[in-house]
Parts: C-alpha cells; sequence; structure tokens
C-alpha cells in the first residue's frame, strides 16, 4: 500500500468515528415537512436512526477493510463506488438524528475498530469471500432497514425517506457484490452474523 493510500484511509476512520462527513448526495429527507411526532415516538425515531448510523459506521469500516485487502484492482474500483454511497448514508443518518433531538451511539470507536477487523479477516480469505462478506451484510442491513419503516411513524415522512433511500442503495450495493462473483456465505456464517447484529443493534439502541 502506498503511503499516500494510508494516509486517505485513516482521514476516512477518523472522519467516521468523529462524525465529520463529506456527502455526495442531499440528504433524501430534503424539504419534507417536520412531523409532529409524541416525544416518546421521537425518541424511539432517534434511537432507530442511532442504530442506522451505527450501521453505516460499521460499513465504513468494513469497505474499508475490504479496500485494503481487495486484490483485484477492478473489484475494488467497484467498490469504491459503493464505499461513497455508504459515506452519504452516515452524514444523513447522523443529520437526522440530530434533527430528532438524538446523538450518535457513545460506542462508534468500538463498532468501527471491530468491523474493521472483520472486514480485514473477510478479505484475507480472497475477494470472493470478501465479497460474500459484503452481500451478506448489505442483505441483513436491508432487512434492519425495513424492520425500521414498520416500526417508524407513519407521519415522520423525514426518517422514512433517509431509511427509503439507504435501503434503495443497500440493495444494489448486495446485486454489485453479486455480479461481481460473491461466494455463497455458508450458513453458520450467516448466523453468526446475525448474531452480532442482534447484540450491536440492541445495545446500539440504547448507548
Ligand atoms: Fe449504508
Ligand atoms: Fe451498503
Amino acid at each position: 500500500m502506498t503511503l499516500e493510500r494510508a494516509i486517505a484511509e485513516f482521514d476516512r476512520a477518523l472522519r467516521a468515528v468523529a462524525g465529520v462527513h463529506r456527502t455526495g448526495r442531499p440528504s433524501p429527507a430534503g424539504d419534507l415537512p417536520e412531523a409532529q411526532l409524541e416525544d416518546a415516538r421521537r425518541a424511539e425515531a432517534a434511537a432507530l436512526m442511532r442504530v442506522n448510523h451505527v450501521g453505516e459506521v460499521c460499513a465504513q469500516a468494513l469497505y474499508q477493510g475490504q479496500a485494503l485487502t481487495a486484490r483485484d484492482p477492478g473489484t475494488r474500483r467497484s467498490l469504491e463506488g459503493a464505499a461513497r454511497e455508504e459515506e452519504d448514508h452516515l452524514a444523513w443518518s447522523a443529520e437526522r438524528i440530530r434533527e430528532l433531538g438524538g446523538r450518535p451511539s457513545l460506542l462508534n470507536p468500538l463498532w468501527y475498530a471491530g468491523s474493521l477487523a472483520i472486514g480485514v479477516a473477510a478479505g484475507v480469505l480472497g475477494d470472493r469471500w470478501n465479497l460474500a462478506f459484503l452481500a451478506e451484510t448489505e442483505r441483513q442491513v436491508e432487512e434492519h432497514l425495513s424492520g425500521h419503516l414498520e416500526r417508524l411513524d407513519a407521519a415522520d415522512r423525514r426518517t422514512r425517506a433517509v431509511v427509503e433511500a439507504m435501503r434503495a442503495d443497500e440493495a444494489r450495493h448486495r446485486d454489485s457484490a453479486i455480479a461481481l462473483g460473491a461466494a455463497e456465505l455458508p450458513q453458520p456464517a450467516k448466523a453468526a452474523m446475525r448474531a452480532l447484529a442482534k447484540v450491536m443493534t440492541t445495545l446500539a439502541y440504547r448507548v
């Protein structure tokens, strides 16, 4: 790895953890009106967005782990596009947490470090497994976001717009990982990822 790339990756890690974001695309919440929500509903939306934001911090780390280990330059380039969209998600969800009066997870540095380690470990197994892991992650995130859309208030159009746009992107990310030649993860690996995600989302909902 060149020094220039090492610095770029380090910069990305710092931005993800510190909550400083560059956005490519404006937030899908746009100028949709802010809903009048009961306090409890608003707090729940903020907590759900905190969970999503943690997911996006992890996505940064996973894609970074992928970038550090991907062998095929074509694969790496294709995944850079998805990684940029993940940066948008990070910024959109952070902004929405603030609008809802919440705060990001205090454990973000921990989530980041853990995901980076997992991403690098998956990458070491080779591109096919690396992509398999990414595809499964995107699939599980998509499921989570669908669950959140069921829980969010129908009137909360700003939050819903962000979640819906993220879900559409994740579906495309998964398809592109599969198109790039992702293997199919064995069932126990998928179950382990699900269990880990459960711990993460339960904690992030609160802390
Ligand atoms: Fe994302
Ligand atoms: Fe994604």
